[in-house]
């Protein structure tokens, strides 16, 4: 079955999702839509696209199976919400929305349609991820017991100043957590299972000029295993550091993947799993790592590729996709509780994942 595929949003990310769909078997692009109408007619013109709209209802009209969606987070819910009602599966840019309310609508909104929903966490698809997460499932590193995310980033002041809704509570929902640290979180919770508790600190340390939200942040996270993990996250180091989430399992095996510079496919720097020792260096001063966001952006198509191809197959098989809208919402729900821990100054307990109105029929 040929699956006709939009795409929402004509931004930075919307190019990875061009050439991921373009690269997928099976799969016919018929348009996109922005609400800048000369956006998508740009956008259009350079991936050869026979339609640009600037409205989901004219894109949607166009006969559609499925759309990816690449507008801000916290514009993600009317669009998931208007596809599900016109029995469009959609596959959407992280993080689900800007609120745990709001993802817990679009859950339940694809739920009734009978739509499939997939979120876009494409580092889940490198080859050193998925190494450590098949080590832990096949008990080589143990039950995990510490884990760890580091987010050292580099953004100037322009990556803000160029798009508005960057860096404000209420179009963006958030900082570094949301925006970056949210696919290191995604990742650790896919290593150590349900989170439970979390306590955390937030501040805006460095770009406080152009910023409202956050853009440094420490927390703790402890799972229903029992295990811990910590996480540190900053947009406001000079040298662009990468990205790095360490396990640490009770075989006393330790794994980490380390993205090196940022948008570079990630490989594993540790690897201590009992009978199997390697380490490496990527760590290179010769590197040029405070990329432009475009080149960072343009490192991950390949892995949105792959994840867009899985998502064709979920819809095809009807199978649950690679990262569902459930998972999506656990990285968002821990974000949202360092908020709140941050605000409160006490540790938040997490809710379990509530059964929505359409899982009770
Ligand atoms: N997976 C990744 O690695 C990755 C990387 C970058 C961005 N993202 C995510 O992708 C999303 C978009 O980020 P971006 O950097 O491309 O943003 P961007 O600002 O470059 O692009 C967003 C586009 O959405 C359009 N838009 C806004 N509201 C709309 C609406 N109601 N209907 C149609 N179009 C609308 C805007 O006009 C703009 O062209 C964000 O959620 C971001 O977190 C993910």
């Amino acid at each position: 079955m040929m699956l006709r595929a939009g795409i929402v949003g004509c931004g930075r990310i919307a190019g990875n999702h061009a050439r991921a769909l373009q690269n997928s078997p099976g799969v016919e692009v018929i348009g996109c839509c922005d609400a800048d109408l000369d956006r998508a007619r740009a956008f259009a013109a350079e991936f050869g696209l026979p339609h640009s709209v600037s409205s989901t209802a004219e894109l949607f009209a166009l006969g559609l199976d499925a759309c990816t969606v690449c507008t801000p987070h916290p514009v993600h819910e009317e669009i998931v919400v208007a596809a599900a009602e016109a029995g469009i599966h959609v596959l959407c840019e992280k993080p689900i929305a800007g609120t745990v309310a709001a993802a817990d609508r679009m859950i339940d909104a694809t739920d009734r349609a009978g739509v499939t929903l997939g979120v876009l966490f494409q580092r889940r698809f490198w080859p050193a991820a998925r190494r450590i997460k098949a080590a832990i499932d096949d008990g080589r590193i143990g039950q995990p017991v510490l884990g760890e995310a580091s987010v050292l980033l580099h953004r100037p002041s322009t990556y803000y100043s160029a798009d508005p809704w960057r860096g404000r509570w209420d179009t963006d929902g958030g900082g570094v957590l949301m925006t970056q640290a949210v696919h290191q979180i995604d990742m650790l919770q896919w290593f150590m299972g349900e989170p439970v508790r979390v306590t955390g600190v937030i501040g805006t340390r460095f770009h406080g000029d152009h910023i409202e939200t956050e853009d440094a942040a420490s927390a703790v996270v402890t799972f229903e295993s029992g295990g811990s993990a910590t996480i540190t996250a900053t947009t406001g180091v000079n040298h662009n550091l990468g990205n790095r989430v360490t396990v640490i399992g009770s075989a006393g095996a330790v794994a980490s993947v380390l993205e090196f510079p940022e948008g570079r496919e990630g490989v594993n720097e540790l690897w201590t799993v009992p009978g199997e020792l390697g380490f490496r260096a990527p760590y290179d001063p010769e590197v040029h790592a405070n990329l432009d966001v475009g080149a960072v952006n343009a490192g991950l198509t390949d892995f949105h590729t792959l994840q867009v191809q899985d998502f064709a197959d979920a819809v095809r098989t009807g199978r649950p996709p690679a990262v569902t809208g459930r998972d999506a919402r656990t990285s968002l729900a821990v974000v949202e509780a360092v908020y709140e821990s941050a605000r409160t100054g006490r540790p938040v307990d997490l809710a379990p994942t509530p059964v929505l109105a359409s899982e009770e029929q």
